[in-house]
């Protein structure tokens, strides 16, 4: 059975005393994890370590950055590579963010780079993918998201395949208050699997966790995560708020 997951992408927000606040008031509530169903913290580069030091006694909680660099060690000054994360204690690097995509020119070549560094280090991917508001109003998503795909990921043997999360954020529901509905979600998490099925075959396919992200909060997550294809969530905003966010992994934890 595929995992769920529910990752929180902090983005640049909280300094370090901040942030060990947030997951001290988090680890407070937090339900029961287990095997199938987990949660995920992406700080700031700079908070990895701390905010591992504070979870690395929870089960099924796992820190991630937000972005590695594609080398894995160099003179590449302010760049931060995939064995620092890992050396730091994460266990998962969040890639292709739409963030990333539009303001740092992150092409699908770079990227596939990046995903080879951090399969390179034994990191999960959870890989970005999410199509904005002008080709959703075309009504050509399917393919555009399809294409993300191929381009960033199909490069991978089905041995690799198996680290890779997919995370579907339409760009036109992030930070909007704009959730997708959930039929939206799920028609696109659908069309996401048949993709991977086409490459990989329908078992992997069937065993890939496809996150949905995009506003996405304690009142509507229990909805989109009862779609069968949506299994859990990649959150911003909420998040940054304890209860928030531990609403939204209770949402997961009683989802089937
Ligand atoms: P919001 O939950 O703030 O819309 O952000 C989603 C996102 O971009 C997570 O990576």
């Amino acid at each position: 059975m595929r995992k769920k997951i529910v990752a929180g992408n902090w983005k640049m927000n909280l300094n370090m005393v901040q942030g060990v606040s947030l997951v001290g008031a988090i680890l407070k509530n937090l339900p029961d994890l287990n095997e199938l169903k987990q949660v995920v913290l992406a700080p700031s580069f700079l908070n990895i370590g701390v905010t591992y030091q504070q979870i690395m006694n929870t089960p099924f909680l796992s820190i991630g950055a937000q972005n590695c660099h594609q080398e894995e060690f160099g003179a590449f000054t302010g760049e931060v590579s995939a064995s620092m994360i890992k050396g730091a204690g994460a266990s998962h690097v969040i890639l292709g963010h739409s963030e990333r995509r539009e303001y740092f020119n992150e092409t699908s070549s770079l990227l596939k780079k990046k995903v080879d560094a951090a399969l390179a280090q034994e990191l999960t991917v959870i890989f970005c993918c999410g199509e904005p508001l002008s080709i959703r109003d075309a009504a050509t998503e399917n393919d555009y998201v399809a294409q993300q795909i191929q381009e960033g990921l199909f490069h991978l043997e089905a041995a690799q395949m198996k680290h890779i999360v997919i995370a579907y954020e339409p760009i036109w529901a992030i930070g909007t208050g704009r959730t997708a509905t959930a039929p939206q979600a799920q028609d696109m998490h659908h069309n996401i699997r048949n993709v991977i099925a086409t490459k990989y075959g329908s078992e992997l396919a069937g065993n890939t966790t496809i996150l949905y992200g995009g506003s996405c909060k304690p009142s509507n997550a229990e909805e989109l995560f009862a779609c069968p294809d949506v299994d859990g969530g990649l959150i911003g905003g909420a998040a940054l708020n304890a209860e928030d966010f531990v609403g939204i992994i209770t949402a997961m934890m009683n989802s089937k």
